[in-house]
C-alpha cells in the first residue's frame, strides 16, 4: 500500500474532512482553504514549533500576503494543558484584534490541539480552528471529534467545550521526529479502536506490530485512516456524547485517574502520559469486565499481551493508592447521579457502557494492580 494522501470525511450538522498524508503542512491550498478572515493564530508548544512552525507561517504568508499571523507557544507536556495557558491563547487573539471570521490553528500533539480547540471555542464565543496534529495519538483521536478542554489540578479535561474543527489536517511526515514513545502511546489509542468495535482490526494490529513500531509509513497510514474512519462513524452520529460517543473513552476513567493522581505528565518526569494511562486503564477495564462476569479472562490476556507487545505498561505505576484513584474515578464526567459510569467490554470489539458499577468490585481490581 502506498502512503499517497488520503481523506475521511466526517458528517454531521458541521462537516469536515480529515486529510492524511506525508508533506500536507506544506500545502498551501489544504492549509488556506478553510480561512475564512484575515486572522491566524498559531498555537503550538516549544519543541513542535522550533520543527515546524516557521514552515507553515510561511507557507500560510505566501499563499495570502494579508493574513495577520500570531502565536502563541506553550511549554511541551501534559502540565502545560492549563487555564493559566488558555488564558494566555485568549490574550494573543485579543493582542492580534482577531474578529469572528479569526482561524486557530493547532499545530501538535492532543495537549496544544485541546487547548487552542478550547480557545477557538471560546473567543468571541466561537471562531474556527483547523487542527494540525503532530503525533499519533492527535492524528488517530483528539484533533477529530471536536473536544476541546484544559485539565485543573482536580482533574482531567474538567473545563471545556464541544467545538468541531473545520478541517484537520494530518501530515504523517511529521511522526518521523515524533519520539518512539509518544509513538508507542498513540498506539494505545488505535488498539482502543479495536478493543471497542473493530475484533479484525485487533487481529491487524497483532500482524502489523513490527511495521507499525518500526514507523512503516504504510501502515501507519492505514492504521490513521481506518482509526479515524472509526471515530468519525461514532461522532457524526453522537457528537456530543448523549450515548455511543462514551466508547470512545475505554479506559480513560481508570486512565485520567492515573493522570491526575500523578499529576500531568511532562518531559522530565516519569509520570505516565495520556496513551500510556489509557493503555493500563483498558486493561483495568477489562479485568473489571471480566470480575462482573461480562467477559472472559482470556480477553484481558489478549488485550495485555498487545499492549506489550507495543511497549505500553498495563499495570498500575506504583506509589499510587487504589482509594486516591477511586476518588479521583468519582469525578470523571460520564458520571451520572454519583454513580460510577464505566466502558466495559464483553470482549474484543465489544464495548459497551455500564451504568452504576459497583465501586467495591473496582477496588478489588484496583488493588489487584
Ligand atoms: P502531547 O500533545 O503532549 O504530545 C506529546 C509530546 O510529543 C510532546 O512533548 C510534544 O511536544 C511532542 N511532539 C508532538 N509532535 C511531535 C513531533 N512531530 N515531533 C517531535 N515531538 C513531537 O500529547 P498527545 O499524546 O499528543 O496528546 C495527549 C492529550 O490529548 C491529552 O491531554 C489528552 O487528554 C488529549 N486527548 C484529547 C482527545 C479529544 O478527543 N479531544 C482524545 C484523546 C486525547
Ligand atoms: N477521545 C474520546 C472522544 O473523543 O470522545
Amino acid at each position: 500500500m502506498n502512503a499517497s494522501p488520503r481523506s475521511v470525511a466526517v458528517g454531521g450538522e458541521r462537516p469536515y474532512s480529515i486529510h492524511i498524508g506525508p508533506g500536507l503542512l506544506g500545502d498551501a491550498g489544504l492549509l488556506t482553504a478553510a480561512l475564512r478572515g484575515r486572522h491566524v493564530l498559531l498555537v503550538s508548544d516549544d519543541t513542535v514549533a522550533p520543527l515546524y512552525l516557521q514552515g507553515v507561517r510561511e507557507t500560510l504568508q505566501a499563499a495570502r500576503p494579508q493574513l495577520k499571523i500570531g502565536q502563541h507557544l506553550i511549554p511541551a507536556g501534559e502540565a502545560s494543558k492549563t487555564l493559566h495557558n488558555f488564558g494566555g491563547a485568549i490574550d494573543a487573539l485579543a493582542a492580534l484584534g482577531a474578529t469572528r471570521d479569526a482561524c486557530v490553528l493547532a499545530l501538535g500533539g492532543g495537549v496544544v490541539g485541546d487547548l487552542a480547540g478550547f480557545a477557538a471555542a471560546c473567543w468571541m464565543r466561537g471562531v474556527d480552528c483547523v487542527q494540525l496534529p503532530t503525533t499519533l495519538l492527535a492524528m488517530v483521536d483528539s484533533s477529530v471529534g471536536g473536544k476541546t478542554a484544559v485539565d485543573i489540578p482536580q482533574g482531567k479535561n474538567l473545563v471545556g467545550a464541544f467545538h468541531p474543527p473545520r478541517a484537520v489536517i494530518a501530515d504523517t511526515g511529521v511522526l518521523r521526529s515524533l519520539p518512539a514513545r509518544e509513538l508507542r502511546a498513540g498506539l494505545a489509542e488505535v488498539v482502543k479502536y479495536g478493543c471497542i468495535r473493530d475484533p479484525l482490526f485487533f487481529q491487524w494490529l497483532q500482524a502489523e506490530r513490527a511495521a507499525l513500531l518500526a514507523g512503516d509509513d504504510a501502515a501507519l497510514a492505514q492504521a490513521i485512516a481506518r482509526s479515524c474512519e472509526h471515530k468519525a462513524e461514532i461522532v457524526e452520529r453522537d457528537p456530543l456524547e448523549k450515548g455511543e460517543r462514551a466508547l470512545l473513552n475505554l479506559g480513560h476513567t481508570f486512565g485520567h485517574a492515573i493522570e491526575t493522581a500523578q499529576g500531568y505528565g511532562a518531559p522530565g518526569n516519569d509520570n505516565l502520559n495520556h496513551g500510556e494511562a489509557v493503555a493500563v486503564g483498558m486493561v483495568l477495564a477489562a479485568r473489571l469486565s471480566a470480575a462482573l462476569g461480562m467477559a472472559d479472562a482470556a480477553d484481558t490476556e489478549s488485550l495485555r499481551t498487545l499492549l506489550q507487545a507495543y511497549g505500553l505498561p498495563t499495570a498500575i505505576p506504583a506509589g499510587l493508592t487504589p482509594e486516591t484513584l477511586l476518588q479521583h474515578m468519582r469525578l470523571d464526567k460520564k458520571n451520572i447521579a454519583g454513580r460510577l459510569r464505566l466502558v466495559l467490554w464483553r470482549g474484543i470489539g465489544k464495548a459497551e457502557v455500564v451504568p452504576d458499577v459497583d465501586e467495591a468490585a473496582v477496588l478489588d481490581v484496583l488493588r489487584g494492580g
